[in-house]
């Protein structure tokens, strides 16, 4: 049987259309999920929606929508998006979902019996019209920070999980696991700056609202957005419901993905309920930066958004998620332009791989008929040089997937397909062709397909698309080619194999300057 491998995304807010940002997080994780499964785990991901609290009611409102109304609409979004995407997710949660909602009703109680939930009195700084509490630090100049009007310092009967007494229990874990967050400088943040001062109990309801899980026999209380949304990674699994066959197989995760923003709730209150529930913790929580626009944060009041499904329809999906994947390196913030979207789709699709495809199907339809040529008897130096290198390089792409360093991976296989580029200068297969030499134009067709072979499995992960169009182009159609576990070897080809006899670009060159225009617009918009 395979190994298991349960991957996880937040749930998203559904207050909005979903931007490229959260189009971000989906797509990672879809590409973890596919790089797994063609190492030959059972991968299995989950995502899904934070449908409660008072923004998504407020949303509602203004739409003048009842909140499930709204929800429900959003749900629809959601998935034809990622449908769109091609995202394989496994299970969708939501929130508002009936299996969901009486399991944390369940956790709640057990909490409160076990004396981690106590009921307090919560204070702070109240905005009336916003109905809205703010700590002091949040206020600007003693004024509400949202819409800048007075606030009153206010109490109100709440409940209370007690953080403070797993406190110890947490340090120890962090000691115990230091790669549990990856990279490791947001975990020294949040150790230095959140943990090693001291936790605060965190007040787990509210009475300022109705949109949300009740507490039971105390019912204008509901719960407030965390307990209910961290939760959801185990009840989507059926944790403590009549069937838990899901939840033993797969928990504890092996990956939740989180944005830099939200890894303080994922990296204290999430492990101290697991503890709590006396669960496992997961193994990982790797948090990406922001992808971020010129003038900072995406926001509609800006016209700075960029969707998705831009660029998905003008550009193609894969060549949107390769622009996403590439440009947010390990955990840092990365940049979206329409000059750096427009320049590295010319430049890196178009250029490197599509021209790698394009001349080699050229000349092996020149010099060969379309045949490619068995593999060859005796190896060159440089035919040595050449397989060492993407050998290698195999393997850097290995490490970097199995650490989600996503953007590195990549980088890696865009060295492979420069290595085979220059291969091409090299070997000069047209004076070869000139001179007659037979063999050695064999030899070297043989390794720009086979190279041209491993790059197609390679990119599969993260381009479901073009993969499968490479295959076809060079004429390949037996799956034993296109495991990861071929690109062991330079096999040699069972059938004599034909490339076709004209080869599609991959990606066709843009114009810059009319496609920034195009994407400056629809910033605008
Ligand atoms: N609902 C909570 C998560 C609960 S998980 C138990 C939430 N939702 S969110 O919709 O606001 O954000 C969801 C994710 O999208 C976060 O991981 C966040 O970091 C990510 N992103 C939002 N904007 C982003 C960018 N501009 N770039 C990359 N990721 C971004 O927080």
């Amino acid at each position: 049987m395979s190994e298991k491998y349960y991957i996880t995304t937040p749930i998203y807010y559904p207050s909005g259309k979903f931007h490229i940002g959260t189009a971000y997080t989906t797509t990672l994780a879809n590409t973890i999920k596919k790089y797994r499964q063609m190492r030959g785990y059972d991968a299995y991901l989950l995502t899904g929606l934070d449908e409660h609290g008072q923004k998504i009611q407020d949303v509602a409102i203004s739409r003048g929508k009842t909140p499930q109304d709204h929800v429900d609409e959003m749900a629809d979004v959601a998935k034809k998006l990622w449908a769109k995407m091609k995202i394989d997710y496994d299970d969708f949660i939501r929130t508002t979902d009936k299996r969901h909602e009486k399991i944390v009703e369940q956790i709640f109680e057990k909490f409160m019996k076990n004396g981690d939930i106590y009921k307090g009195e919560y204070e702070g700084w109240y905005c009336v019209p916003c109905e809205t509490y703010f700590t002091p630090t949040q206020l600007v100049d003693g004024k509400c920070p949202d819409c800048g009007r007075e606030v009153k310092k206010m109490k109100e009967e709440a409940y209370f999980f007690n953080m403070k007494k797993y406190q110890d229990r947490l340090i120890k874990f962090y000691e115990e696991n230091p790669n549990f967050i990856e990279p490791a400088f947001r975990k020294n943040e949040l150790f230095n700056n959140f943990i090693k001062p001291g936790l605060e109990d965190l007040c787990v309801t509210r009475t300022t609202f109705d949109w949300g899980i009740k507490v039971k026999g105390d019912e204008k209380h509901v719960i407030y957005v965390w307990l209910d949304a961290l939760t959801n990674y185990i009840t989507a699994l059926g944790y403590m419901s009549d069937d838990e066959t899901k939840f033993n197989k797969y928990w504890p995760a092996d990956l939740q993905i989180v944005g830099k923003d939200i890894i303080r709730f994922h990296g204290i209150y999430w492990p101290i309920f697991l503890m709590a529930l006396d669960l496992p913790m997961p193994k990982k929580l790797f948090a990406h930066g922001w992808i971020m626009m010129k003038d900072g944060k995406m926001s509609k009041s800006k016209g700075n958004v960029i969707y998705p499904e831009t660029l998905i329809e003008r550009y193609g999906l894969d060549a949107t998620k390769y622009f996403l994947l590439k440009e947010l390196s390990v955990g840092q913030d990365g940049l979206f332009t329409p000059e750096g979207f427009v320049e590295r789709f010319n430049s890196d699709l178009c250029n490197d791989l599509g021209n790698l495809l394009n001349r080699t199907i050229g000349m092996i339809n020149k010099y060969f008929k379309g045949e490619i040529p068995s593999k060859p008897q005796n190896l060159t130096d440089l035919d040595i040089e050449l397989e060492n290198f993407v050998n290698n390089k195999i393997e850097h792409v290995e490490k970097e997937m199995d650490e989600v360093h996503v953007s590195n991976s990549l980088e890696e296989i865009w060295q492979i397909i420069s290595r085979t580029n220059k291969y091409i200068d090299e070997t000069m297969p047209w004076i070869l062709y000139k001179e007659e030499k037979v063999e050695e134009l064999k030899n070297v067709m043989y390794h720009l397909v086979e190279n041209l072979r491993k790059i197609a499995i390679l990119i599969r992960p993260y381009m479901e698309e073009t993969s499968p169009k490479m295959f076809n182009q060079l004429g390949m159609s037996d799956t034993e080619l296109m495991t990861w576990d071929s690109m062991k070897e330079y096999p040699e080809y069972k059938n004599n194999l034909r490339v076709v006899e004209k080869g599609e670009p991959l990606f066709i060159r843009l114009d810059l300057d009319e496609e920034i225009e195009f994407l400056k617009n629809e910033m605008n918009k």
